[in-house]
């Protein structure tokens, strides 16, 4: 609860790039709903349905942007990966290294097998975080994300654990 503000403010300024794909950042995001999404988290964590992380430069500890694990399908070992950045800080490769880091520990701590990555098609700065994350392309699913009121086609990718962690 100690970063809602910073987190709030995080959002705030980036409204205007986030709502278009994200509609929980709306016009009239407030701080009530920030404290909200927080006191949701532990839960996620407990039940083992949802892993929310903040971004954090670690020079400073400012809060960049916010990445998860979630709609997490247990019986399959899969998950969706998400992301967003604060618009101060986009294009600094910021997504993609904390992508990395997140599907390594879904896959090292969570044990999962397979990390989706859903992203519309107009969408392009989130598919270059895919790809360049190495994830692979595997098509695009007709009306998948329903975005305000407005459906998108959306293009899969996914990770295995092979993708990138060498075993044995
Ligand atoms: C998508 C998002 C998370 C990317 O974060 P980021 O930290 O800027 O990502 P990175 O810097 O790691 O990589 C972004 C890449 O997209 C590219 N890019 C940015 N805008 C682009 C555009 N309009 N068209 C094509 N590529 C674009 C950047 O040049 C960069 O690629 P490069 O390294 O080859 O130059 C960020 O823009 C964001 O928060 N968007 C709003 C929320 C969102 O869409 N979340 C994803 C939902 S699936």
């Amino acid at each position: 609860m100690s970063d809602a503000e910073a987190l709030y403010h995080a959002i705030h300024e980036s409204v205007p790039e986030m709502s278009r794909w994200l509609p929980f950042a709306h016009e009239n995001y407030s701080i009530r709903e920030t404290r909200d999404y927080l006191k949701g988290r532990p839960d996620g964590w407990k039940k083992d349905t949802d892993y929310s992380f903040v971004i954090i430069d670690s020079r400073d500890g400012t809060i960049i942007g916010g990445c998860g694990l979630n709609g997490i399908d247990k019986e399959n070992s899969r998950a969706n990966l998400g992301y967003w950045v604060r618009t101060s800080r986009t294009s600094q490769g910021v997504a993609t290294a904390a992508t990395l880091l997140l599907a390594k520990w879904g896959f090292m701590v969570v044990k999962l097998c397979r990390i989706e990555i859903l992203a519309a098609v107009g969408n392009k700065s989130s598919q270059r975080v895919a790809e360049k994350v190495g994830a692979q392309r595997e098509g695009v699913l007709r009306n998948r994300l329903k975005i305000g009121d407005d459906l998108h086609d959306a293009i899969m990718y996914s990770l295995i654990p092979g993708d990138f962690i060498k075993t044995g």
